[in-house]
């Protein structure tokens, strides 16, 4: 096992080093791939902090290229890198890259090995998906790994806060911007693994997700779970239409450090006033609003701040601290 995963971490490497020599020194990789990342305002610095590349479109270039340095195919099938398809009739079967004609953006585990690929499309086309990821393999585990943690631990260490974005593009524009603690939950919803991960360096998150519905969806998705681990929470919603990446390169990093000092709030404010707008004068509508923020309050494991949390609630929504405390005791006893 031990050995198993290692020959596939060497092979990941192998396979990162591959992209990055094509997409630095081919033609197809400087004028499709480079450029691509050029147009996105990356520069050299960051295109080699987070070891982007590029996957020429072949059918089996890394195929031929890892088999001509030893690499059995076996492996390169088990670290997800190529596909094998069985013949009809038993013929014999095909086997061919994964990854063709996209940008590469390895995905590495704390220590800084590549464990996986997210890998783009250059043009968005309806009949394929934009990103397509490396598989589950022995090395990857999607639910427990961060995009860019190991870039982001030693900033979100000494920011003593991690930003939590969707998106690669998200974490590198960022990054680029001078805003290194963040990183990216690859479009999957949020896991228990993932917020641990975060637990190591800091106990303070602040989510920023794209400000479209299934944005808005994924924050209060991520919600529960990241108080549900003791962590302290704020979460912002970019502008809508707007990703961090997009809106950085938009405003710059200045703006948009202060946009996050300005419309970060904490998870009651943001549940709150989402309740408060819908709401209006209508009483039931309030009295819905308060149970569902007290409804998070109680996955909060830690007693005082349970308690010192009822008061802001009971601030906000304009009702004795006594009705909040209630609610989230009928809550607690239900939930046993
Ligand atoms: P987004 O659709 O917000 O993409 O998905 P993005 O990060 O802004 O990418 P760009 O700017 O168009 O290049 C957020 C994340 O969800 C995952 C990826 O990790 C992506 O970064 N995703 C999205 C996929 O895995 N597959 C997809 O087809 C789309
Ligand atoms: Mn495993
Ligand atoms: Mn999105
Ligand atoms: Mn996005
Ligand atoms: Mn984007």
């Amino acid at each position: 096992r031990q050995n198993e995963r290692e020959s596939l971490l060497i092979a990941l490497n192998f396979a990162k080093t591959y992209f990055q020599e094509l997409m630095q020194k081919t033609d197809e990789g400087k004028s499709i791939g480079l450029s691509y990342f050029r147009e996105r305002g990356f520069t050299n610095p960051t295109i080699d902090a987070f070891e982007l590349g590029y996957s020429l479109d072949q059918w089996d270039g890394l195929l031929q290229e890892g088999t001509k340095r030893g690499y059995n195919p076996d492996m390169l099938e088990k670290a997800g890198l190529i596909l094998r398809k069985e013949a009809e009739g038993g013929g014999k079967a095909k086997t061919f890259d994964r990854f063709r004609g996209r940008v590469m953006f390895p995905i590495h585990n704390v220590s800084g090995r590549v464990i996986a690929f997210g890998a783009r499309i250059l043009k968005t086309d309806k009949n394929q998906p934009k990103y397509l990821n490396s598989p589950e393999t022995t090395v990857y585990h999607k639910s427990q790994v961060l995009y860019g943690i190991y870039q982001a631990k030693q900033a979100i260490r000494q920011e003593d806060v991690c930003f939590l974005t969707e998106g690669y593009t998200d974490v590198i524009s960022l990054h680029q911007a001078g805003i290194k603690n963040v990183v990216a939950s690859s479009g999957t919803s949020l896991t228990t693994e993932q917020i641990r991960l975060i637990a190591r360096f800091t106990p303070n998150v602040t989510i920023l997700y794209d400000g479209d519905a299934a944005g808005i969806k994924a924050a209060l998705r991520g919600l529960d779970m990241v108080l549900e681990e003791g962590l302290n929470l704020r979460l912002l919603l970019l502008p809508d239409g707007e990703d961090p990446d997009s809106y950085v390169h938009k405003v710059g990093a200045d703006a948009f450090k202060a946009y996050i000092k300005q419309h970060s709030q904490d998870f009651i404010d943001f549940k709150a006033s989402r309740w408060l707008t819908e709401a209006g004068d209508d009483p039931l509508k309030r009295a819905e609003g308060i149970s569902d923020v007290c409804a998070s309050i109680t996955r909060i494991p830690d007693l005082l701040k349970r308690q010192t949390l009822s008061q802001r609630v009971a601030q906000v929504f304009h009702v004795s601290e006594q009705s909040v405390i209630s609610e989230i005791n009928r809550l607690l006893r239900k939930q046993q």
